[in-house]
């Protein structure tokens, strides 16, 4: 609802010149920390969810925040995807660009079922490398990737399109342009 975007969209804390010099992050410490807020990021995300989901993956570190109350309360699994060298089984590996240098995600090989329909969630989608290395590795599995859902879209990067270029669905609770 305008209700709870608003809720979120006022619990998003803009931090100027972090990490670097000239960037505002986007910090979401204060919408975690208040109950109604982080119910309703959770809200909103599960409003916009198709039905019948077997699977909500979440990106190390903070998609794991918000994905893991998304299955429980669709009734799916979790599944983690990671940073190299923590998942303790054969893995999946995906290297995607980021805007100087590369970085590389991991995912469980056996952890999703070849016919496995997948939610994907994330907190921010910015670039959509982290989102669409994460689509690659589903790929490589045969998951079907039905939707991506964040909390925060940051439109003037170009995410979305990124993500529409791969013929992915995504929505946010909250639009930044
Ligand atoms: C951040 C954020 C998203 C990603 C979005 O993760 O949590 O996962 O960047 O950016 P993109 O669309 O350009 O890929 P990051 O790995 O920086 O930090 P985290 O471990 O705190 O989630
Ligand atoms: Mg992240």
């Amino acid at each position: 609802s305008e209700a709870r975007k608003r809720l979120i969209a006022g619990l998003i804390r803009d931090v100027p010149d972090f990490p670097k010099p000239g960037v505002t992050f986007k910090d979401i410490t204060p919408l975690l920390a208040s109950p109604n807020g982080f119910q309703a990021a959770i809200t909103e995300i599960i409003d916009a969810a198709p039905r019948d989901i077997d699977v909500v993956v979440g990106m190390e570190a903070r998609g794991f925040i918000f994905a893991s109350p998304v299955a429980l309360a669709l009734g799916a699994g979790f599944v983690p995807v990671r940073k190299p060298g923590k998942l303790p089984g054969a893995v999946l590996s995906q290297s995607f660009e980021l805007e100087y240098g590369s970085a590389e995600l991991n995912l469980h090989a056996d952890a999703i079922k070849p016919d496995a329909r997948v939610l994907v969630v994330d907190d921010v989608l910015a670039t959509g490398g982290t989102v669409g290395a994460t689509a690659a590795l589903l790929k490589q599995i045969g998951a079907e990737l039905v939707h991506v859902s964040v909390v925060m879209e940051l439109g003037f990067l170009g995410g979305r399109e990124y993500l529409v270029q791969r013929g992915i669905d995504s929505s946010s609770a909250i639009l930044t342009v």
